[in-house]
């Protein structure tokens, strides 16, 4: 269904992967990678700079994301795997592509508009912090996404409002120079249906602070499973396997045959949430123990991710050049000179 799209995604280093992203976005992109003819993915500091001013944290979370994707199997041979900012590209279709995009289009996004309506309810200037960074977020996205060409862009529920604007942007850029330069690029959503919960029970996320990294220290990785918070039911008591963090989890990371063996412990009584917890850690650690050694070792050496990341940006250049000189010449009639 993929062996003729090309698939791209980005990803924001503003935080250290968990087990959410690991399971709802980075091995559904490398699954969805290894089907396509061609893939990139990309880690997006660029946008994290609307928000984030610390450049050593993008630059910390930047190795962590590459050596995730590295480690859980990304195939670097058929997909292109960069930091947005080597694409020296990208921030001259974002300019380009300025001219053909509502200003009315930017005011609708989500991102930009959340912003707005807490400076208003709070009786602040609605502008109140918003910077061009925020503002123009989505046109520097459709950036990145119609300068690959892309056809498939597996993004969370939250980005697929700004995957419909690059799909717009493409249009007016199409329609207006009469060309079909830009590509129609379609979303394909991960479900947040069956989100992973975190700690407390509530989504596993960044901003509630009830996540686990993937690559959790082993010591850090037995007390957060260990904080998992449960009702207070005793072990002879039975228990739903489907409200239970524990078992939700756990689904994740073993065998089907030890997930049947929860499942009916839980319903008739014969488990304990510590006896489910200390399943769990064994669970995750032999599921992640192979791709540990392949993370710590690649952020050991910082020069060798730097290395996969140049080779990854030299060949999503290839691309990124053909269009942009396409458009440049449709909009102002000559090629760059550069
Ligand atoms: P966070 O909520 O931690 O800020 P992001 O919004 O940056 O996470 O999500 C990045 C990607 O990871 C998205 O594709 C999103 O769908 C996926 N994701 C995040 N949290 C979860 C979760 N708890 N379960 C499944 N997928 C998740
Ligand atoms: N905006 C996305 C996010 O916050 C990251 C991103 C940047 C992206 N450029 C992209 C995702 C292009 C898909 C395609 O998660």
């Amino acid at each position: 269904m993929y062996s003729e799209k090309t698939v791209l995604t980005g990803i924001k280093p503003t935080g250290t992967p968990h087990l959410g992203n690991m399971v709802g976005a980075v091995k559904p992109v490398i699954e969805l990678s290894s089907q396509a003819k061609r893939a990139y993915v990309f880690i997006a500091d660029l946008h994290a700079l609307n928000a984030v001013r610390d450049s050593k944290a993008i630059n910390r979370n930047t190795y962590e994301i590459a050596a995730t994707f590295l480690a859980l199997g990304l195939d670097t041979t058929k997909a292109a795997l960069f930091r947005q900012s080597d694409i020296p590209e990208v921030y001259a279709l974002s300019t380009l592509l300025m001219n053909v995009t509502g200003k009315g289009l930017m005011n609708r996004s989500h991102a930009y508009k959340a912003v707005v309506d807490r400076n208003t309810e709070k009786g602040d200037d609605p502008d109140a912090g918003v910077n061009m960074g925020l503002f123009t977020y989505p046109t520097l996205m459709a950036a990145d996404i119609l300068l690959y060409n892309a056809d498939v862009v597996p993004v969370g529920q939250d980005q697929k409002q700004h995957v419909e604007f690059a799909r717009d942007i493409s249009g007016s850029f199409n329609h207006i120079y009469n060309k079909q330069i830009l590509s129609m690029p379609e979303p394909v959503i991960q479900e947040t249906a069956n989100a992973i919960p975190g700690l407390d029970g509530r989504k596993m996320s960044k901003s509630y602070d009830n996540y686990i990294p993937i690559f959790a220290e082993p010591g850090q990785l037995k007390k957060s499973v260990m904080r998992i918070v449960t009702d207070s039911k005793l072990p002879n008591e039975p228990k739903d396997p489907d409200t239970s963090t524990i078992f939700q989890l756990y689904q994740n990371f073993a065998t089907a045959d030890q997930i049947a063996f929860m499942r009916s412990s839980f319903v008739k009584g014969k488990m304990g949430y510590g006896d489910a917890k200390n399943l769990l850690l064994e669970a995750i650690t032999v599921y992640l123990e192979k791709p540990r050694e392949t993370y710590e070792t690649l952020l050991a050496q910082p020069e060798k991710l730097d290395e996969i990341l140049a080779q990854g940006a030299a060949m999503a250049r290839i691309s990124a050049k053909r269009t942009l000189e396409k458009v440049t010449k449709a909009m102002l009639g000559r090629s760059p000179s550069y």
